[in-house]
């Protein structure tokens, strides 16, 4: 029998010492091993770095302050997902008002309050774009050659093109041509059928294809469907807790389109026009539940924050670097939870500087707006990407609630005395469940 030397042998396993060598050379050789080590060892290698690299290396004094995340890429997507006023608010005390977050491997710039609004809204569309931040979200669902797959230039043109068949005037006429439209056709139709002829002059000056014209009429939809829908939702809920108002409302519309037996005459245009419990009730909705909470831009070049903004110190600026995206919130800027339907309060005031009666005009391609970047009020932007749909969805949110307070009272289920909470998995904020009212008629005939 061989003689093994007492050194080279492993009491417990029987293996020599040469057999454990090779097993181990074996080990650190094998390509499935490394690989599993690489997949342990790779994540907690990056998790580590990102984490020194914000506490150790020091930060470029001219880039904005930048919100601390544990995992890379990820960055701060969960908590300004699940609740992203809390996150803006939470960052803003930490920070103020200019600072950047990692969201989903972008690094995103927020720049909030009035100058924040006024810088990302009014900032040139050479520097920030619109395209460039959405174009992946919207070209598969509204197609090609449209909105933010053309150039802004292209896209202001189409802007012009549709901002003139949504007129209050036009819409008036179009979409309330059911029996007593019909009914009450003259001379006067036939003037505003040649308006809209008129809204479609452009038609002729930019020769629309086919496919363009449809993807146009998908954009318009999904800008103006969720939007309009979460806002009449919203109106109805605080409609229903707040009884007082919806009596006030109520009475508003007796005393405007009443008759004496109790029925209601069609609402006109003119009498729509200045209703002050339904003006204040929709314009305080849409300041405590923007449909959508902030928008976003691409950052073409290097821009410098103004100082008055926010700034490293006094003689230095901080610079958002081309490659960032910057974000503006008009959430942030309305937002005072204690108030609803304050005929005096901010939303009003806003609203009547902000009014496109009333604001400084400017052009950016369709057609002369105001120009609203510098507004607290933005539920329906500000700039050259302000909501052409505005009026159209006023007079919609206005002809919903009115008709539907005519017929019915609303209260909150028995029990619930709170309004629900904002819902921010969706892209426009709705409800959450549940998001019931009940509803008794006012009339039985
Ligand atoms: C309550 C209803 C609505 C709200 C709150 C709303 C809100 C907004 C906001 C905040 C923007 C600016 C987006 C940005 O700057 O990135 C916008 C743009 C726009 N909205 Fe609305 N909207 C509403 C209804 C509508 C309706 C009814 C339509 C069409 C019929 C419409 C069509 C558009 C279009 C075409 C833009 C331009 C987008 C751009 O230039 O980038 N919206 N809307």
């Amino acid at each position: 029998m061989a003689y093994r030397a007492p050194e080279l042998f492993d009491v417990k396993t029987g293996v020599t010492l040469d057999e454990k060598v090779d097993m181990w050379q074996y080990v650190t050789a094998s390509p499935g091993r490394t690989a599993l080590l690489g997949v342990i060892y790779t994540p907690i290698i990056i998790f580590v770095l990102n984490i020194l690299k914000q506490l150790v290396v020091p930060q470029d004094p001219s880039l904005p302050p930048e919100v601390f995340h544990w995992i890379p890429f990820i960055g701060s997507f969960i908590a300004y997902s699940d609740d992203p006023l809390n996150f803006l608010f939470e960052c803003r005390e930490k920070y103020g008002d200019v600072f950047t977050f990692t969201l989903l491997g972008r690094k995103v710039t927020i720049a909030l309050g009035v100058k924040g609004n006024n810088f990302v809204l009014g900032g040139k569309s050479t520097a920030f774009s619109a395209e460039d931040a959405y174009t992946h979200l919207t070209s598969p669902i509204f197609g090609k050659d449209v909105v933010y797959n053309v150039p802004n230039e292209v896209f202001m043109e189409q802007k012009k093109f549709v901002k003139v068949g949504l007129s209050t005037e036009n819409f008036w006429a179009r979409t309330l041509q059911g029996k007593e439209v019909r009914s009450g056709l003259d001379k006067s139709f036939s003037a505003l059928s040649n308006d809209l002829d008129g809204g479609f002059t452009p038609l002729n000056l930019i020769p629309l294809r086919d496919h363009e014209i449809a993807h146009i009429m998908i954009a318009l939809l999904m800008a103006g469907q969720h939007t309009s829908s979460a806002s009449s939702s919203w109106t109805l809920l605080h409609l229903a807790q707040n009884v007082e108002v919806q009596e006030a409302l109520y009475q508003e519309q007796v005393d405007h389109f009443g008759n004496l037996d109790g029925s209601f005459r069609p609402m006109t245009y003119e009498g729509f026009r200045k209703l002050p419990v339904l003006d204040p009730a929709i314009h305080e909705t849409l300041r405590m539940h923007p449909p959508i909470l902030s928008t976003m831009r691409y950052v073409r070049s290097d821009v410098p924050v103004p100082s008055t903004l926010a700034a490293p110190s006094k003689d230095s600026v901080y610079v958002v670097p081309k490659g960032h995206y910057v974000l503006a919130s008009a959430a942030v800027s309305q937002w005072d939870p204690t108030r609803w339907s304050d005929p005096q309060g901010v939303a009003a005031q806003a609203f009547k500087t902000y009014s496109d009666e009333n604001g400084e005009k400017i052009d950016y391609g369709f057609g002369a707006v105001s120009k609203g970047t510098e507004s607290p009020y933005q539920p329906f932007g500000a700039g050259r990407h302000r909501c052409i749909g505005e009026q159209f969805a006023y007079l919609q949110l206005g002809t919903v609630i009115s008709n539907i307070t005519h017929k019915v009272e609303l209260r909150l289920e028995d029990g619930i005395t709170e309004i629900p909470e904002h819902n921010y998995h969706t892209m426009i904020t709705m409800p959450k469940k549940p998001r019931n009212v009940c509803y008794r008629r006012r009339r039985f005939d």
